[in-house]
């Protein structure tokens, strides 16, 4: 009997030293248990349309296709939501799409430090769907204009885009295009997508095929303005226009979302009915001018029972969490983490990807400083919908990210550091060190989970994937399905990385649940 409890004791003990780290937010605790893969598909990958393949500014997994085989590996379905096209020289009139793929994962959990695991999770590409606007003209990656909007009959104005030639540098009639810079997908069980992107910020919904059929345009307060009118452009100059873009006056927007920091979060609760969109960092009125005072960012809740029909339900007050940029000067630190992806768990309890920007491969300084997978918690949170914030210019906090009195923001915990050398190096990964393939890439922005179990998750224990954002960047690239060769001046190669997490969810989650 004694022999035995000490036997127990001794595995609960062994078992509870195994774990990385744990987190308690609100009462329910979170266990991050072990890195259990990674995987890569190379920077010169092309998709069906002949471009630079890129995947990660967000991902869905096909909870329908996810399957543990009986030699233990997993095989799923990944949806991957490539960026704005090659930008890092300028916007092209690169065409917005999705990309499909299969995907084959094999748990390491002997991998060490010592002996680490080759790569165990790979991709197979399947297909691409791009995004089209109401009328069936392609969307575009291409900067907004300063000025003016497009008007579909049952839409609200969209942002527009105006080009010369074919948008790449190259002759053509030239015209008007729907801006999209995808950064959000939910993947409906129709096989239509919602999509939240950057430059207005709204939330479109496309079908199948990839046409839009709704938008959401977010309250006034959201919207970047310039002049007093609608502007939104985010004075990311096209390609074509070279050594001497249009100048756009203010570069910034006294107010609405500050530019390239749109709708990066999107995620729908398990019973598909409410979709939750979270802005990147703080809009220009309350902080989001500089890193240090972007802190209060805004949630917003849609409810899509009738997805032809989305209705604003609340709002929300996130704190974004603080960490120190070694290679500022303590005047400039604090920083902001800004968040790069939203995933929603259960009972009001999200997980949020917020990270520094500029360290990683391809970046002067290759180690990150903040990278991880936290959780919020809105139980306690203020609903903050209505005229009183929402108006044009109405704010939460003040232009020094001052939060106003009366408003209470989510409850934030962090959770999964991403940048953990005792688990990266478990798979020949690495945060920080030389400039090789293996260095973590900057952008990390997508998360998506799958049940350990391959069912439904009885145990709690779920596998989180998540992707980085190469930004194209390539020596060995193209774009304009293939007609526009280039080589990203940085001369790197940067692979599009994905890492997988093994967590335990608080008892009894069922994030997928629909009653
Ligand atoms: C398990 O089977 C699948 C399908 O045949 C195969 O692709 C995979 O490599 C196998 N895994 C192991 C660990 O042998
Ligand atoms: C804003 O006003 C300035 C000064 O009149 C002008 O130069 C600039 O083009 C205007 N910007 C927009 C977006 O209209
Ligand atoms: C917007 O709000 C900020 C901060 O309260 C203020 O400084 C600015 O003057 C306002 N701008 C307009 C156009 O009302
Ligand atoms: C575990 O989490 C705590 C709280 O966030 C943090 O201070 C600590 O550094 C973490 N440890 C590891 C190994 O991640």
């Amino acid at each position: 009997m004694f022999l035995l409890r000490a036997g127990l004791a001794a595995s609960l003990a062994s078992t509870a030293l195994a774990i990385v780290n744990q987190t308690s937010c609100n009462g329910r605790t979170y266990v991050y248990e072990e890195l259990a893969g990674y995987g890569t598909v190379p920077s010169n990958a092309r998709d069906e349309f002949g471009d630079t393949l890129n995947f990660g500014s967000a991902l869905a997994l096909d909870r329908s296709q996810w399957k543990k085989l009986s030699n233990g590996s997993y095989t799923g379905v990944l949806w991957g939501l490539p960026d704005r096209g090659w930008n890092t020289q300028g916007t092209l009139n690169f065409q917005p799409r999705v990309h499909k793929f299969d995907i084959l994962f094999t748990p390491s959990p002997e991998a060490t430090v010592e002996n680490p695991s080759a790569k165990n999770l790979f991709f197979t590409y399947k297909e691409t769907i791009r995004f089209y606007g109401p009328d069936g003209t392609p969307c575009t990656g291409l900067d907004g204009d300063a000025t003016g909007h497009l008007s579909y009959p049952g839409f609200p104005d969209l942002p527009v885009s105006t080009y010369e030639g074919d948008g790449f540098g190259g002759p053509g009639p030239g015209g008007k295009r729907i801006p999209v810079d995808s950064e959000g997908i939910v993947l409906n069980d129709d096989g239509s997508f919602w999509i939240s992107d950057e430059y207005g910020p709204y939330v479109y919904r496309f079908d199948a095929s990839g046409r839009m059929i709704t938008a959401i345009r977010p309250p006034n307060a959201i919207i970047p303005m310039r002049n007093g009118t609608e502007s939104f452009s985010a004075d990311s100059p096209a390609y074509y226009e070279g050594d001497n873009p249009e100048v756009i006056i203010p570069s910034d927007g006294p107010s609405g979302r500050n530019n390239n920091h749109g709708f990066e979060g999107l995620t729908v609760s398990g019973d598909g009915k409410n979709l939750y969109v979270l802005l990147q960092a703080a809009t220009n009125q309350e902080g989001g001018l500089e890193s240090q005072t972007e802190r209060y960012t805004r949630l917003l809740k849609y409810d899509i029972t009738i997805p032809s029909k989305p209705r604003y339900a609340r709002e929300f007050v996130v704190p974004l969490p603080l960490y120190v940029d070694p290679t500022a000067k303590p005047s400039k630190n604090p920083k902001v983490a800004a968040q790069s992806e939203l995933f929603h768990i259960q009972n009001g309890q999200f997980f949020v990807l917020a990270r520094d920007g500029g360290f990683g491969h391809g970046q002067d300084e290759s180690l990150s400083n903040y990278r991880q997978i936290d959780i919020f918690d809105i139980n306690s949170a203020t609903d903050i919908k209505g005229n009183t914030y929402d108006c044009a210019n109405c704010s939460v906090a003040s232009v020094k990210g001052v939060l106003k009195p009366g408003i209470t923001p989510a409850t934030y915990c962090p959770f999964i550091d991403m940048n953990l050398n005792s688990q990266l190096n478990r798979f020949g990964a690495h945060n920080g060190g030389d400039q090789d393939a293996n260095l973590l890439n900057e952008k990390w922005e997508s998360i998506g989970i799958v049940p350990v179990d391959g069912l439904i998750g009885d145990d709690d224990e779920w596998f989180v994937f998540s992707l980085s954002d190469n930004d194209f960047i390539t020596q060995d690239g193209y774009m304009n399905g293939g007609a526009f060769p280039y080589s990203d001046e940085s001369g790197f190669n940067l692979d599009n990385q994905a890492l997988v997490f093994k967590i335990k969810l608080p008892d009894h989650s069922r994030p997928f649940d629909r009653d």
